[in-house]
């Protein structure tokens, strides 16, 4: 890694409180970097979508949601953190969390991934939030978790 010069940082972003702090810790670094950073936050499929039984939702459904994370999660962080400076760019993907993450790490040849330790999450079981887990274990490049 020496000489490391990320270009492509990805941040990983659910609304919560520490997942406001990865943002801020990636765009610091994509400031320093000169780096393009692209902050995603994935949708969970609206309820039923993956039940034996249940239909697919429409296409109405599905708009629905990522409109709401549009709203709720997205522009919440982009008004939380100060990104003056930062090319950067939004996305919204639907699925699960961690394997959403590492697959747009991958299509964009992510230099580094950016996740909170915790998230939205209300089990408070776990030191770390099973999103944070998933992307350690199995994102294709550098990691950085904000606690
Ligand atoms: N839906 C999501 N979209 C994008 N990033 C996410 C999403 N969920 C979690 N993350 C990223 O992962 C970090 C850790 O969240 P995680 O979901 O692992 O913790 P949690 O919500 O406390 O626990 P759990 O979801 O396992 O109950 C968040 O701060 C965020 O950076
Ligand atoms: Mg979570």
């Amino acid at each position: 890694m020496e000489g490391w010069n990320p270009k492509v940082i990805v941040v990983g972003v659910d609304g919560s409180d520490p997942s406001i702090e990865a943002a801020r810790a990636a765009g610091a670094l994509a400031h320093c970097h000169s780096a393009k950073l692209i902050v995603v936050t994935v949708v969970r499929p609206p309820e039923g979508w993956w039940g034996i039984v249940g239909s697919p939702p429409t296409a109405e459904a599905l708009g629905d949601s990522l409109s709401d994370a549009q709203r709720d999660v997205l522009d919440r962080t982009l008004r939380s953190v100060d990104l003056s400076g930062v090319e950067y760019e939004t996305q919204e993907e639907i699925g699960e969390p961690s394997a959403q993450l590492i697959d747009v790490c991958k299509r964009v040849d992510a230099d580094i991934l950016v996740v909170g330790r915790r998230g939205a999450g209300l089990l408070r079981r776990m030191v770390v939030g099973s999103v944070a887990n998933h992307v350690v274990h199995e994102a294709p490049c550098p990691v950085l978790v904000v606690p």
